[in-house]
């Protein structure tokens, strides 16, 4: 089962290049670029934390030891090489700029760029980048960002996110900036109820004018705001494993475990792996998690892959034909 749900083919709309860094890269980076890491006898110990501020300091830590054109190509090769070994075939994923304090904005998009390219011609893996704002910076930040964001811009910056913690930050002061973002055709996204309370996803679809929710667990708390996001058809981007360390839902067999709930509730749930190294996964591994533990059906997860593609940012010629030729592949999957 393992192999047969690794292979079916998959798009990935919740990932970020940072909590993609393979432990032993982190090491190895940080090493060469003078870097001290937290210090830990092994090397998947650097990997440690029971909750998402804890989290984004480790990734804050290893952030910094990504410095040079290269190591940016590197590490997104090495995301792209891993999520298309579980089948992926096509990637929005989160960038964060702000983390790497020194590095020229330029610098980084040349080296992300390249390992991009590279994927492409060894996997044929097709990604897209999503800046991803940092709301514990405020919005004024938010604007310099932007700009940043903008003068670095080509096709394949397809959409702005908001990330990091998420209270005291809620989403309404990012208004304008969104907006701008929205003017300047860009597509939107933001993190909302992972750690936050539901009325932070109903904040983003009001203020900034989101397209999909992050996350979106605490929507459980508000059968309203249900009800509204399955008629306006709000895609989540829900990463199982991520759960277990970030949201007070640390099992994910528990009956009253969120996405369990948000499919059961006839939400357009996607299943994405967010920091897959980071959080002890991989993007088959959350497909099998949402199997054996979150009540997906086999045709179930056919749906997510489904809806996954829908949601996705890519034209819609390309999406029509690929979604005929998944059905067919995951059809014939699934028979055999
Ligand atoms: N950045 C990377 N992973 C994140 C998460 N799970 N929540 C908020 N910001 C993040
Ligand atoms: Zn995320």
């Amino acid at each position: 089962m393992t192999d047969l749900i690794q292979k079916l083919p998959k798009a990935e709309i919740h990932i970020h290049l940072e909590g993609a860094i393979l432990p032993g890269t982190a090491m190895e980076l940080a090493k060469k670029n003078g870097v001290t890491l937290p210090d830990c006898e092994r090397v998947e110990d650097l990997y440690s934390y029971d909750n998402l501020m804890e989290f984004l300091a480790v990734y804050g830590a290893i952030s910094d030891s990504i410095v040079t054109v290269d190591d940016f190509r590197r590490i997104a090769y090495e995301m792209l090489q891993s999520a298309a070994d579980n089948g992926c075939r096509y990637m929005e994923f989160f960038i964060s700029p702000h983390a790497h304090k020194d590095v020229p904005f330029a610098r980084q998009f040349e080296g992300i760029r390249k390992g991009m390219a590279d994927a492409e011609t060894d996997f044929s893996i097709v990604s897209r980048i999503i800046p991803g704002m940092n709301r514990e910076l405020g919005p004024a930040a938010g604007e310099e960002y932007l700009d940043e964001v903008l003068a670095n811009r080509g096709d394949d910056v397809i959409g702005l996110g908001l990330d990091y913690n998420e209270a005291p930050f809620p989403p309404e002061p990012f208004a304008d900036v969104f907006a701008r973002a929205a003017q300047a055709g860009l597509h939107l996204t933001a993190h909302a109820g992972e750690s936050g309370p539901a009325a932070y996803i109903a904040g983003s679809l009001d203020a900034l004018k989101v397209e999909r929710i992050d996350h979106g667990y605490n929507i459980v708390e508000d059968p309203a705001l249900i009800a509204r996001c399955r008629d306006e058809g709000i895609a989540f981007t829900c990463c199982p494993s991520t759960t277990k360390y970030t949201t007070s839902w640390r099992d994910l067999s528990a009956p009253d475990h969120p996405i369990r709930r948000m499919k059961e509730a006839g939400l357009a749930v996607t299943i994405n792996s967010d920091d897959p190294p980071m959080f002890a996964t991989d993007l088959g591994r959350e497909f099998e998690l949402a199997h054996a533990d979150l009540g997906f059906s086999l045709q179930d997860l056919k749906v997510a892959i489904l809806t996954g593609l829908d949601a996705s940012w890519l034209d819609e010629t390309t999406k029509r034909q690929w979604r005929a030729e998944w059905v067919d592949e995951i059809d014939t999957a699934l028979s055999n």
